[in-house]
């Protein structure tokens, strides 16, 4: 299938779904980001932050180098393809640890962005299908490489069901939950760094649909959780931050809108 040929049709006979007739005011959401601005009084500017806690775990990493990744495709045409899986093959395909490794890799990558001085995303993992690495949770130490399991669970029905109750999550062959360490960022950047928590978030979340893309897998994330069972399922104190995004990975079904 040729790159260019590859994409949502856009002549006349396809028109997006109108979701609603009417708009809804969310006037919490407002006042956030009213709140979050940068002009706000709340506003510290950047400063240095505490640095993020470090960790070990019991699984160390293959090195991702050893994969055969990118296969040939230049960055343009991994980004023209990326697109979000609807939903993934939920069968026996599982994907390797190295490519797990890989995607792990790009997230602990530095960003070039100003709110992107200091890191408070942190990477929990539902792994139901990797090669080498039983069903689980795992909490991702990036300094190291290493994965440490916080619990052998029934992990593919709750990603799922923390996810809104949306299969893909447990379809995939992993998913995450980005949780965020919302008090450290204020500390730091006062009402400012709650969004600069979501940029880092957001930006894990980018870097991740590209590398699954170019290793022949496909990704979605997912806006769509329930925040608090999410905390709980991982024990989380509000000092060790919030869930803030869910992500999945794996062999995505055929997006029969995508026209080869
Ligand atoms: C922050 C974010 C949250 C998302 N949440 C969900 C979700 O909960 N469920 C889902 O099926 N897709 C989710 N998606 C995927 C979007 O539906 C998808 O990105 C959008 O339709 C655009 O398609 P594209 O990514 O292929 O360009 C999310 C995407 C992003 C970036």
């Amino acid at each position: 299938m040729g790159l260019a040929e590859r994409r949502v049709g856009a002549s006349a006979d396809v028109h997006a779904n109108q979701l609603s007739t009417e708009r809804t005011i969310y006037s919490r959401i407002d006042g956030i980001h009213a709140a979050t601005k940068p002009g706000h009084r709340a506003f510290r500017g950047i400063s240095a932050a505490e640095p993020a806690p470090s960790g070990a775990g019991e699984i160390k990493l293959p090195p991702s180098a050893s994969l055969p990744v990118f296969t040939g495709r230049s960055f343009g045409e991994v980004a023209r393809m990326r697109r979000s899986a609807l939903d993934f093959l939920g069968g026996m395909q599982s994907m390797s640890l190295a490519q797990l490794s890989a995607i792990l890799a790009v997230t602990a990558q530095p960003f070039s962005a100003d709110f992107a001085g200091a890191r408070f995303i942190q990477l929990y993992l539902y792994a139901h299908r990797v090669d080498g690495l039983q069903p689980g949770v795992y909490r991702f130490w990036p300094e190291r490489a290493e994965l440490e399991q916080i619990g052998v669970k029934t992990q593919r029905v709750a990603a799922a069901g923390l996810s809104l109750g949306q299969e893909l999550a447990g379809n995939a062959c992993v998913a995450f939950s980005m949780t965020g360490d919302l008090e450290r960022a204020a500390r730091a950047h006062g009402d400012r760094g709650y969004r600069y928590v979501h940029f880092e978030a957001g930006a894990i979340g980018q870097c991740m649909y590209l590398a699954a893309e170019a290793l022949g897998l496909g990704a979605t994330g997912i806006g769509a959780f329930y925040d608090e069972k999410v905390n709980r399922y991982l024990n989380l104190t509000p000092e060790q931050g919030q869930v803030i995004y869910h992500f999945a990975i794996g062999y995505p079904v055929p997006d029969l809108r995508l026209r080869a």
